[in-house]
């Protein structure tokens, strides 16, 4: 099974990953934890590209190339080999990400953001995508209490309002891949609607 996890800056993917992961294992469950971008050695040098404050100038299609060419490898050097020996791939982050940041973000053409999409992930889709939902000032202070911002997180707010409403969109366009999580809630409360989730998914 290959899980998703989605959702504007600051809504809790990467900080609730690693105890979900811990939570399935204790249950029995070979699981694989990952991100995007990056998750190879060719994926963290591209991720270091992408993310450098320093690459003011980077055009959107460029961003966009660079996270399909981290993704292309991540699907071929991690995630099917993992999937065809039974492994349970969870995903920080994964290819909805370009729809909302590159796609409804930018304001690119979405059929062909989905065709690049389509190339780098030989169609590999998720079997489950979770949106953690947050309001995106409420998301951007979170992160601006815990580092440094990298390059897209210094996008507008508009533009980051942009890419929540993208992701709401898709959820609606798909309702059967996804679930939303309303990530405003206690951190506690957040990973307990997680694991359920994933175990309801994982018993089906
Ligand atoms: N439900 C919550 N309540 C309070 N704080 C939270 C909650 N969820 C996450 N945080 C905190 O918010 C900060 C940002 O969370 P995290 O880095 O997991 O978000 P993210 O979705 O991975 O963001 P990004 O998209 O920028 O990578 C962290 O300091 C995290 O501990
Ligand atoms: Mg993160």
């Amino acid at each position: 099974m290959f899980i998703t996890l989605e959702g504007p800056e600051g809504s809790g993917k990467t900080s609730h990953l690693p105890p979900l992961v811990e939570f399935l294992r204790e249950r029995g469950y070979s699981v694989f934890p990952t991100r995007e971008p990056g998750g190879t050695s060719i994926g963290e040098q591209i991720r270091a590209v992408i993310h450098d404050l320093k690459n003011a100038e980077m055009h959107p299609r460029t961003e966009t190339l660079l996270y399909q060419a981290a993704r292309a490898q991540i699907v071929e050097e991690v995630i099917k080999p993992r999937l065809a020996r039974g492994e349970v791939v969870i995903s920080d982050r994964y290819f909805d990400s370009t729809i909302a940041y590159q796609g409804y973000g930018h304001g690119q053409d979405l059929e062909q953001v989905r065709q690049l999409v389509r190339y780098a992930t030989g169609g590999l889709m998720p079997d489950l995508t979770i949106l953690l939902d947050i309001d995106v000032e409420l998301g951007l202070q979170r992160k601006s209490r815990q580092q440094e911002w990298n390059r897209l997180e210094a996008y507008t707010v508009e533009f980051h309002q942009r890419v929540r409403a993208g992701y709401l969109e898709l959820v609606r366009q798909e309702p059967h891949r996804w679930r939303v999580v309303d990530a405003s809630q206690a951190w506690q409360v957040v990973q307990q609607t997680l694991r359920e989730l994933v175990c309801q998914a994982l018993k089906s």
